[in-house]
């Protein structure tokens, strides 16, 4: 009894991960989770979150059509932001069975003055708790290893889930921003985290 992968059974722990994914690191881990740098062998998780219609909805549409247009977006995106900046966008794993959920991470845009904070998750992994710890461990690098006197965020005002899970980490929505021509209006957050504000 006992064994993997049955109905009530336990799952199967995953390899270790420079076995399974040589190419990438574990950057933080919480309780449940693995926060880990985008690789190429993660095309085929990327290529369906992008295109998930939640995140093109409220994100936008990346133009990732196949797996090549997925390694590009991880090459041009991820990767090339923590070669310049140190941090990015990282894989959230599920540690128990090394499943990729979603992503989070920080985001330093040309738009922005801050740096923001960045998350989605498939379907499948949404209203578990995860998109929360994944930025609680995030917010905590952005403060300890990052130095960041203060982290922003952004989203849809249609987006009630990303305001939720904002409001929840402590933001302060401080005004409407425009991002580009057409935009009707993009919410702006803000999160102290120091005790005292610059
Ligand atoms: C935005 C997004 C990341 C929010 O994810 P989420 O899973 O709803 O957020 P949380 O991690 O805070 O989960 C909270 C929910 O998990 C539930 N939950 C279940 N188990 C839990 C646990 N162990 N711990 C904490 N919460 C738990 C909570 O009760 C809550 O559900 P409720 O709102 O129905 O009460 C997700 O909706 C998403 O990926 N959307 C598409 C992409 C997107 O829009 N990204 C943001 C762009 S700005």
């Amino acid at each position: 009894m006992g064994g993997f992968g049955t109905l009530g059974a336990r799952v199967r722990p995953p390899a270790p991960l420079r076995d399974r994914l040589p190419m990438t690191a574990i950057v933080c881990e919480t309780p449940r989770l693995a926060l880990r740098t985008l690789c190429d062998a993660d095309a085929a998780f990327i290529l369906r979150l992008v295109n998930d219609p939640e995140w093109l909805r409220f994100i936008g549409d990346r133009n990732v059509h196949d797996l090549r247009d997925a390694r590009r977006y991880i090459n041009d995106g991820p990767v090339a932001m923590r070669k310049r900046h140190g941090f990015a966008l990282d894989v959230v794993e599920r540690k128990e069975d090394g499943a990729p959920m979603g992503l989070c991470g920080l985001i330093k845009r040309e738009t922005l003055d801050d740096v923001d904070i960045g998350f989605a998750f498939l379907p499948e992994f949404r209203r578990h708790g995860f998109a929360r710890e994944a930025c609680d461990a995030v917010l905590e690098r952005a403060a300890r290893e990052f130095a960041l006197p203060r982290v922003a965020a952004i989203t849809s005002p249609l987006n009630l889930r990303s305001m939720k899970l904002l409001h929840a980490l402590g933001f302060e929505f401080i005004r409407l921003l425009k991002m580009a021509p057409d935009d009707r209006g993009t919410r702006f957050y803000l999160l102290s985290l120091r005790d005292t504000p610059d």
